[in-house]
């Protein structure tokens, strides 16, 4: 994970990185640093904790410099702490380097360096060194393709020289985007880092590095031959997420629900109508139809295969980090990835894995340009904007609803055409009741959730959200299964929510089952007077996912946690 920015360029270098790191928070909050080059020297500073936290430790403002790099963490190598945190310096202190990925032979290349003052116990560092070692004929474009050519693992890698006062980039599974504007290059993870500053980008790909002459950016391969890029206009808001009058951005998301769906309808029906039909063709036309996602991704992944094995096609999901274990991919399989980031990296390998096999890529993701968006052959955009808290709400509701209008546009199967109405009176109705629920739940350790048919993937989808975002240890899971074991852990007053849409009786006697063991049941049901649901049924799946995120925001509110950054996680898993 991590996300890593860089500058070159005219404008207040330190300003800069400072602002990219915050829209990179969202890659990893361990720790943060930045490093500039100011008269020949490299300046650094980097502290742990969240940015907000520790912006004034990273202030370096008043250096006069026109190139810097800049860092923010999700541990892998390595505890949290400060010698951890990046960026990581040469020991001549000639370099400073950023790395997002993991380096697979660090220990190996380490030993080989020898003699080095490593002060950190990351794989990182070892690049800074071999860098310095290998570019002592004075080149740095040497090292760097030295460097490509026995790296071993995944990386995107700033690196700043103090000598010539450069920034050099390189990329092997990590992305890398760099943005073109009037006041110099920017250099990061993900073009939000820079969008305040400019519409035009260019996206390296893998095996490729690049570096500025003059202020002119000049992409090569891991060869030496120079790569010609065009650069791609981005479209967006110039405006920065802020949470408004909410205090969470989880609570904003989903509340922004409704508004984030019609803007989807409204696409699916006109600019990506061309896309939607030949994703449908491409699903009508392959053999084999392979959903492949992580986390929440993976749950809208098995509502897809459950769509559109109702509409006759064979279809099957595989969670992204099993995938190699699991796939028979070849030259007759559509490989559907679903991704909100479109970059998390055990997606990003199943992909390259299919294809070398001869399988089609039809993706779904939200994140515009993303990685995986780019290795498809179509790709649809779920629209939701940018999603801060690490926990998807908005996008997995969006994610659903693409995959359902795919499979209507199969089986011509009934959407609620007013399905973000029937949200919007999902969220207000139903709050008051969400938040005495999650009084009386806040104390529990543990929470089952069970659902049968299209509310079994519903169920595991607000297990997720109760133990990443309200720390409970929550399982969702098929209610049939109960009587096959969890049952011995019903006792008396052990929560269940039982997630029964209209006309699923069939799970009236799993519910029967752990009551009669003394649980304390939550139906969430449209017969259950209690809460509102909207009257269709198809919005079943979408109304309850929304009641089950309420319920996980108000405990973890009530329990006073960090709702948008929980602990350990990020919201973009780019290692594998
Ligand atoms: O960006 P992706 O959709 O590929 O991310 C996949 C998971 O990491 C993600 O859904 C994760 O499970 C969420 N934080 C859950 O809320």
């Amino acid at each position: 994970m991590c996300g890593i920015a860089g500058y070159y360029g005219s404008g207040n270098t330190c300003e800069v990185l400072l602002n990219s790191l915050k829209r990179l928070e969202y890659r990893g909050y361990d720790s943060a640093g930045i490093a500039v080059s100011s008269d020949f020297e490299i300046h650094i500073k980097k502290a742990v904790g969240e940015l907000d936290d520790i912006k004034s430790d990273l202030d370096l403002k008043d250096k006069k410099s026109k190139a810097g790099i800049g860092h923010t963490r999700w541990a892998t190598h390595g505890e949290v702490s400060e010698e951890n945190a990046h960026p990581h310096v040469s020991c001549c202190g000639r370099f400073a380097l950023v790395h997002n990925g993991i380096l697979e032979n660090w220990e190996e290349m380490k030993r080989e360096l020898g003699e080095h003052r490593f002060t950190s116990e990351t794989d990182s560092e070892v690049v800074v060194h071999f860098i310095e070692q290998r570019s002592q004929d004075g080149c740095v474009e040497t090292a760097i393709r030295e460097f490509m050519k026995e790296a071993k693992g995944s990386y995107s890698i700033a690196v700043l020289d103090s000598k010539r006062e450069e920034v050099f980039v390189m990329k092997n599974g990590s992305p890398m985007a760099i943005g073109i504007g009037s006041d110099g290059l920017f250099f990061a993870s993900d073009i939000h880092a820079f969008s305040e500053h400019t519409e035009n980008v260019v996206f390296l790909d893998d095996n490729e590095y690049a570096t500025v002459r003059g202020s002119e950016l000049v992409v090569k391969n891991h060869k030496g031959k120079i790569v010609d890029k065009q650069p791609k206009t981005i479209k967006w808001s110039k405006k920065s997420p802020n949470k408004k009058n909410f205090e969470h951005y989880m609570y904003k998301e989903i509340n922004e629900i409704p508004s984030v769906l019609r803007k989807l309808e409204k696409t699916l029906d006109r600019s990506q109508k061309n896309d939607l039909n030949k994703f449908r063709d491409m699903l009508k036309e392959h053999e084999k139809i392979i959903f492949t996602a992580s986390g929440t991704s993976y749950h809208a992944s098995l509502l897809g295969v459950y769509f559109l094995q109702k509409a006759g096609i064979e279809a099957q999901a595989l969670i992204a980090s099993e995938f190699k274990n699991y796939e028979r991919a070849d030259d007759k399989t559509l490989l559907v990835p679903v991704s909100q980031s479109g970059e998390t990296k055990d997606v990003i390998e199943a992909v390259n894995h299919s294809r070398k096999k001869g399988a089609d890529i039809a993706s779904i993701t939200n994140v515009p340009h993303s990685t995986i968006e780019r290795m498809s052959d179509v790709n649809l955009r779920i629209n939701a904007g940018q999603e801060i808290c690490v926990a998807a709400t908005k996008t997995f509701i969006n994610q659903l609803y693409t995959i359902m209008r795919l499979s209507s546009s199969i089986d011509g199967a009934n959407y609620n055409a007013d399905l973000a109405n029937a949200l919007k009176n999902t969220i207000q109705k139903n709050e008051d009741k969400i938040k005495e629920l999650a009084e009386e739940l806040s104390d529990e350790e543990d929470l089952y959730i069970i659902g049968k048919g299209e509310a079994y993937p519903i169920a595991r989808e607000i297990a997720l959200k109760l133990k990443e975002i309200a720390y409970i240890h929550a399982e969702g899971m098929m209610a049939g299964e109960l009587k096959h074991g969890t049952l011995a852990l019903i006792e008396d007053n052990t929560p269940v929510v039982s997630l029964i849409p209209d006309g699923n009786s069939s799970i009236a006697s799993n519910v029967k089952e752990v009551e009669s063991r003394g649980a304390n049941t939550i139906k969430l049901s449209p017969h259950n007077k209690d809460f509102w649901f909207p009257e269709r049924n198809e919005s079943f799946v979408f109304a309850s996912t929304i009641l089950g995120f309420l319920l996980t925001y108000w405990i973890a509110k009530r329990n006073g946690l960090p709702i948008d950054k929980p602990r350990n996680l990020a919201k973009s898993v780019t290692v594998q």
